[in-house]
């Protein structure tokens, strides 16, 4: 697997996952969704320099310029519902792209077991695309893992990009292991661990409840 770990001491990246993390700022559901689309954005910054470009020529009122545009076909794809803010990061950037949604919740069989249920999708063919997965929080791996192979049968994608704005480690080795190598995982901020509950320390909390306010 790629990993490009994109978080800097300073910059403004660091400065939005610090707002994230904030329990002040937390409280704020409106100021956590933008700073989580803002995220994406940068996110899509950084993963546009690894896509394919064309050059056209673009008449300008006063003359010619080639120019160079993303050629990949891109769908985004977010998982329900933590995912969507970020998406809409992504998507701001890459405006032309198709859309895909999956619902991926962990069902508990006890405190600290639970399984992943993949019951909705609504996704394109994605059979030589480009395909985005969002999902803010890299915890066990495991509904990374599920997402993608609920999305085998819409078709073989050109490459599989990996958005997350916070991995635990285990995360991340369970994905190196279990995805095929040349699967790209982006990550804003790698995290210490995990606790005996799956959640990221010290993360941010669960992001989909922030965000919305699910629980
Ligand atoms: N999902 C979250 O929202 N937070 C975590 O820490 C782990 C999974």
């Amino acid at each position: 697997m790629h990993i490009h770990h994109l978080g800097e001491k300073n910059s403004v990246l660091n400065h939005f996952i610090a707002e994230i993390r904030d329990i002040n700022v937390q409280k704020d559901r409106m100021r956590f969704r933008k700073n989580m689309e803002r995220i994406g954005e940068i996110m899509s910054y950084e993963l546009s320099k690894t896509l394919n470009y064309e050059s056209r020529n673009v008449s300008t009122p006063l003359g010619e310029k080639a120019s160079s545009f993303i050629s990949n076909d891109i769908v985004i794809c977010s998982i329900l519902r933590a995912g969507l803010s970020l998406h809409h990061g992504l998507l701001n950037y890459f405006d032309g792209s198709d859309n895909c949604f999956i619902s991926a919740y962990r069902h508990h069989h006890s405190e600290t077991e639970f399984e992943i249920v993949v019951e909705y999708l609504a996704s394109p063919s994605l059979e030589g695309k480009t395909v985005l997965l969002a999902d803010p929080m890299l915890a066990t791996g495991q509904s990374f893992l599920s997402v993608y192979d609920a999305l085998k049968p819409m078709g073989k994608p050109k490459e599989v990009h990996l958005l997350s704005t916070i991995a635990a480690p285990e995360g991340i080795a369970y994905l190196e292991k279990n995805l095929p190598k040349d699967t790209h995982l982006w990550v804003a901020a790698i995290d210490e661990r995990l606790n005996n509950k799956g959640y990221i320390i010290p993360g941010l909390g669960d992001a989909g409840d922030l965000a919305y306010g699910t629980k």
